[in-house]
Parts: C-alpha cells; structure tokens; sequence
C-alpha cells in the first residue's frame, strides 16, 4: 500500500521524525527554498499536516491542501490552527492535552519562585563573585501568599494544585465556575489580580482572551505582584507589561511566551525584574515523547478509521 503524504511544518525531535518519515511520505514545508512553488507541487496530494503549537496551520495553507483530511498538532494550544478554515472543509483537528500538563505546571511554580525570589540574579551574584563583597539583597517570601490562576483548565488546575504544598490561598478567574477544593472564583481578572500577590496566566488563547491582561490587570497586581505566563503572549499585552516593570509599578514577571518568539522586543532585555524563558514549558524528553506519540497515534487513528483520540474538531 503506498504511503499516505504529509506536510510538516516543523521541526520535532529525532524519536518522530524517525516515525513520521518510516510511516508517511514526509514534505517538509518548513525547509522549502520557495514554500509557494513547493505548495502548488506537493499540496494536492497531501491529506495530512503534523504541526506545532506554535506554528499551527493558516487558512491559507489549509486552502492549499485540497485533499487534506487532519491536522494534528504537536501541542495543547491550537490558537495558531485557523479552526473556521478546518471546520468548514469538515478536516479533523487534534492537540496533545494531559500528557504535558505536569511539566507545564512545574515549570509556572519554578518561574514563580525564580521572580519572586531573584534566583537568576542570585545565581550570577554567586558566579561573579559578587557574593564575596556583599551578600545578595533580600528578597520577598513566597509560600503563604495569595496566588490567582487566570484560566482553570487542566494547566490551571494542576497549579493551584501545586500551590496548596506553598500553604497559598488559590483564587482563579475562568468563564465558569468550577468545582475546586475551596479555591474562590473571581471571574473578574482585575478583582483577581487585586487579591493576589503572584498571577498565574493558564488560559488557552482565544480572540476573547487578546490582551486580558493589560494595564489595569497589571495595575491591581501592584508594585510586590509577579505575574507568570506559561500560556500564550497574546494574552498579555507585552507594551503595557514592559511600562510597568520600567515603572515599577508592577513587582516581576516571568515569561515562558513571547508576541514575536523566538525573537522578543529588544526592550525586554533590560528590565527589572523579568524572568525570560525560551518557550520550554513542555520541553522535557518524557513529555516531549508522549506529545510525539499522541500526534502520531491521531494520525494513525484517523487512517485507520478509529475516532480521533484528542479531537479539537
Ligand atoms: C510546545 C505549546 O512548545 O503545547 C503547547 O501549546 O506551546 C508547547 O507545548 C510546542 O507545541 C512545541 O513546539
């Protein structure tokens, strides 16, 4: 039987690549010298994309594939896949949930105590030797304190999790009211920022979600709050996030997403209080195989008749 064609549109780990290249006829969209040529050869007779999170699958490129079937992403935001362009053509769309969300979690309650106890700094006073002429200036406590969880899906939820061995008091924001062990909801983000001394952002993006935390979010989060996105950029409004910090009026932040990723505005380089990481939320050999693993079997699933295993469409 021949072998089903696939458009790629970037790079994974040696472990799937092996896979995808043994079980597909493998075009990879994101080495093409001219991708448009290299769409109007291959793309009629591609039925499935394998994507990211981060780099999804645009209405054009959907329109470009008219025999595409399934689209299944390497990742649990689909933000970046044009789903009206999937839905209308009845094409499947798949993600990878569950099997990233402990590492995600992790990573937020490590960004929250990098921020919130200086450890970047602290790490460079101890290596240049800066220790030997003063010790590291104090910082502020973290366990104890009131944390907001901006969003209360899987991620959310396994950090409030997380943050009950903190002894933190957990409130959370999220379109509806959910069945917690005690945490309070506030749907309103600027009340949810007012009563926390750390936010976590958890929320998938939407249209809805651009920019929910902006000015006035920040503003309530004050001047000893920290705020932790391990989401999506759009759901921060970077130039308001980067005048409080300049301003002080906003305690630290720590950031795992960024608007222009892999690149960032060069103005984030120097602020005070910021914790920069290069989207690795996910980013562990256990998870990152499991993520592999999922896409392909959606893959297999879909080409073998079964129903999509973690079907967005
Ligand atoms: C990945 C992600 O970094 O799950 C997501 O939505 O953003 C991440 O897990 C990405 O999909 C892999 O490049």
């Amino acid at each position: 039987m021949s072998k089903t064609e696939l458009l790629q549109m970037g790079g994974y780990p040696d472990w799937d690549q092996e896979a995808l290249d043994r079980d597909f006829v493998v075009h990879r969209y994101f080495e093409a010298a001219d991708p448009a040529a290299f769409l109007a050869r291959v793309g009629p007779k591609v039925r499935a994309i394998a994507t990211r999170g981060d780099l999804g699958a645009s209405a054009a490129i959907i329109a470009a594939l008219p025999a595409l079937e399934v689209i299944s992403v390497y990742g649990v935001g689909y933000d970046a896949v044009d789903l009206g362009a999937a839905r209308a053509r009845g094409i499947g769309v798949t993600n990878t949930p569950d099997v990233l969300t402990g590492d995600v979690a992790d990573l937020a309650l490590a960004m929250w105590l990098m921020a919130r106890r200086r450890l970047a700094e602290a790490e460079v006073w101890a290596r240049s030797g800066q220790w030997a002429k003063a010790g590291f200036p104090l910082t502020r406590r973290a366990f104890g304190g009131r944390a907001g969880i901006l969003g209360l899906g899987r991620i959310g939820r396994a950090i409030g999790e997380r943050l009950a061995g903190f002894g933190m008091a957990v409130s959370y924001s999220s379109r509806t009211e959910k069945a917690t062990p005690g945490w309070t909801y506030l749907p309103d983000p600027v009340a949810l920022a007012a009563g926390s001394d750390v936010l976590f952002v958890a929320t998938a993006a939407t249209p809805q979600t651009r920019h929910v935390v902006n000015a006035a979010v920040l503003a309530a989060l004050g001047p000893q709050g920290v705020l932790v996105n391990i989401s999506r950029a759009a759901n921060v409004d970077e130039a308001a996030l980067m005048a409080a910090l300049k301003a002080g009026t906003l305690g630290g932040a720590a950031l795992d997403v960024f608007e222009a990723e892999p690149s960032y505005d060069p103005g984030f380089r120097d602020l005070p209080g910021l914790v920069m990481l290069p989207h690795i939320g996910s980013a562990t050999v256990e998870t990152r195989r499991a993520m592999g693993q999922l896409m392909r079997d959606n893959l297999a699933a879909h080409f073998s008749g079964q129903p999509l295993l973690t079907p967005v469409l």
